[in-house]
């Protein structure tokens, strides 16, 4: 859990132990060249994101400068500096699904949810986003729930795929 911040919330035992774990990886990693993305992949699978203070003590433990780690976090679109959902959304905004109704199943994905595009539901179970071309172009709109496709989705399928989370 964090709080505006981003920094943990979470108690302080659950911490130390996330960040051992995360020791571990960097001790594993450090010498191999190239390894700033795999540590951070890594390190946002165990902390679940990637907080400023996350980020301040990777880049001391790797004796980087910290605009080198923020520089990489912010640039990949998979790391995410605050707290993400049980499950991501994606729905395509690519051609073929913008023009078959993706913005439709945006809109109503949104009211269904309580959020906009980029925000995680209160509950914690979603974040939701968009995604440009998902491979499924032919069978139009579709969308992805972490690693499931789904494909002519129709805004009033919505309700009931969610139900299945
Ligand atoms: S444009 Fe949506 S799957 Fe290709």
């Amino acid at each position: 859990m964090s709080n505006k911040t981003g920094s943990c919330t979470c108690n302080p035992t659950e911490k130390t132990s996330r960040y051992s774990e995360i020791d571990k990886v960097i001790e594993l990693y450090k010498d191999k060249r190239g390894s700033l993305i795999q540590i951070l992949h890594l390190a946002q699978e165990i902390y679940g994101h990637l907080p400023l203070d996350l980020q301040q003590y990777i880049a001391k433990s790797l004796d980087i400068p910290l605009s080198e780690v923020s520089g990489v976090v912010s640039f990949y679109s998979f790391f995410s500096t605050k707290p993400r959902g049980q499950h991501t959304i994606r729905v395509c905004l690519g051609t073929a699904c913008y023009v078959r109704g993706g913005k439709k199943i945006i809109e109503k994905l949104s009211e269904i949810l309580g959020v906009g595009l980029g925000e995680t539901t209160k509950d914690g179970r979603f974040t939701f986003e968009i995604a440009r071309c998902i491979g499924a172009c032919g069978l139009a709109p579709a969308m992805m729930i972490d690693n499931v496709v789904y494909k002519q989705v129709n805004a009033n399928k919505l309700e009931s795929i969610l139900s299945q989370y």
